[in-house]
């Protein structure tokens, strides 16, 4: 018989019909007349009720239908007399696809913390927690292709292994068919990589945006969206050394219209959540953070703040005169720590910021000079309760401009030339950002760790699964 999945079948209201559900048992309870289970398929955060009259199917029979059996269930839908759920099966034939022994089944109870759960990653999609977020986790990323689909731009696809350096911040995990115990070594001791598979030195990518660049100036409007890598040592609830990472680069605009296209598409991203996620939400809200949607919401509602970086500093020097206390220093040309970024965002204006014109020491080597000389033209924007989701600038389009930034970096040109060479060929205006979709994840989840909105995090120390 066709299998209905739950979410199907609990809106169905032909009751009497006979149909068949599939899946995983989450709970079964009941006495010697009847059994009842709970069975739930992924397709829903909601369980369906399967009532079975022992005096049709034994007890014997339902002997292997423990917590995290899968079954396949086929009976008659009824209207469910029982509170919380509208539509229950009476069962007439139930088979096992798979048992799970009660002894070792590591899902037994409810309420594991998150920290067990992360090392059953393997089994965590099954909790109504985790199938939550990866179900959200699905429809962020269909809102992400929906948005630039409908707005013109075209999905490029960066390559993931790359010989340049995008951030110049030196963390990237070098690929290589090499044996590492016997490396070959030029005069002065330098490792050869005549012979490695690509001929040069490569790495996996931190960031589409220099392919992207390339991809805007042919195609006026491009988004990358996929996997980037970072051998960042730190260990905090916001980093991954593998994340997914949306860049969307524009030619023709300004910083304005940059600042805007980030408001626009972070409030359609958080729409389409509300709209499209409410049962998962719901749950999320009610379980775990109770202020969840009502912030959800407040975002979609305010003007983002945009505010130069110049006067943020000054905010803060403020905040500390009146006694506040950041573990971190903020003069100016310093980098925001996130505990800055978030007094700024949650304290002193409640709601999203976007950061302007920062100091160019601070900023990667791409990001437009302003006249002042000394700041560039970066807009990141800051959210509640994450710090930086996005990371944006309006590009430096001048060649000589760009030339002297990345000699006085001292960048290796010989791996630039490509990249120099848009500057050179019909250069023009262009500017773009970086959203980390986990980040993302995180504000719409209300997830506390970045560990618990990818299906396998990847970070220091832990590559299991
Ligand atoms: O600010 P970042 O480093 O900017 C870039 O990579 C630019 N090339 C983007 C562009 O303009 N096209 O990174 C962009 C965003 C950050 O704002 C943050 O949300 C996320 O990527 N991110 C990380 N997310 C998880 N783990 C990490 N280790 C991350 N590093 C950055
Ligand atoms: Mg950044």
């Amino acid at each position: 018989m066709k299998r209905t999945e739950i979410k199907d079948a609990l809106q169905c209201t032909q009751y009497g019909q006979q149909i068949n559900v599939r899946g995983w048992v989450r709970s079964r309870r009941g006495n010697k007349n009847v059994s009842f289970i709970a069975l739930n398929d992924g397709s829903t955060i909601k369980n369906i009720q399967i009532v079975v009259d022992l005096a049709k199917i034994s007890e014997s029979e339902l002997q292997p239908v423990t917590t995290g059996s899968c079954i396949s269930a086929t009976g008659i839908l009824v209207e469910s007399m029982g509170k919380g759920q509208t539509v229950e099966i009476q069962a007439e034939q139930i088979e096992v696809y798979g048992t799970a022994d009660p002894d070792t089944y590591p899902l037994q109870k409810k309420g594991h913390s998150m920290e067990y759960l992360r090392d059953i990653a393997h089994l965590r999609p099954r909790t109504n927690t985790f199938g939550a977020v990866f179900r959200i986790r699905h429809n962020m990323a269909i809102a992400i292709h929906t948005y630039f689909h409908q707005h013109g731009y075209f999905y490029f696809h960066t390559p993931l292994i790359t010989a340049s350096d995008c951030e110049g911040a030196g963390q990237m995990f070098q690929v290589t068919t090499k044996n590492l115990y016997n490396l070959k070594k030029d005069e002065n001791g330098q490792i050869d990589y005549s012979d490695d598979f690509f001929g040069k030195m490569s790495a996996l990518t931190v960031s589409g945006q220099l392919e992207g660049e390339l991809g805007a100036m042919a195609l006026g409007k491009i988004y990358t969206f996929g996997p980037t890598f970072r051998a960042e040592n730190s260990n905090t609830p916001r980093h991954l050394a593998e994340f997914w990472m949306i860049e969307p680069e524009v030619a023709f605009i300004q910083k304005d219209e940059l600042m805007d296209l980030e408001e626009d598409f972070l409030k359609f991203c958080v729409r389409w959540a509300l709209d499209n996620c409410a049962d998962d939400l719901q749950f999320l809200n009610d379980m775990f953070d109770k202020g969840l949607i009502e912030r959800l919401k407040s975002v979609i509602d305010t003007d983002f703040v945009r505010l130069p970086y110049t006067e943020g500093i000054n905010i803060l020097q403020e905040a500390i005169k009146n006694g506040k206390h950041f573990e971190f220093p903020c003069n100016w040309g310093d980098d925001l720590a996130s505990e800055h970024e978030r007094y700024l965002v949650e304290e002193h204006f409640g709601r999203p910021v976007i950061m302007t014109d920062y100091p160019k020491e601070i900023k990667a080597f791409y990001m437009k000079l302003n006249e002042d000389g000394k700041t560039v033209q970066g807009t990141d924007v800051l959210f509640p309760s994450i710090g930086e989701i996005i990371g944006g600038s309006v590009r430096e389009e001048n060649y000589d401009k760009l030339m002297a930034e990345i000699e006085r970096r001292q960048i290796p040109m010989k791996d630039m030339w490509w990249y120099l060479d848009t500057r050179r060929y019909g250069s023009a205006p262009h500017a773009g950002f970086g959203l980390g979709f986990e980040r993302l994840m995180l504000f719409v989840t209300g997830m506390q760790n970045i560990r618990d909105v990818i299906p396998f995090p990847r970070t220091p120390k832990s590559a299991e699964f």
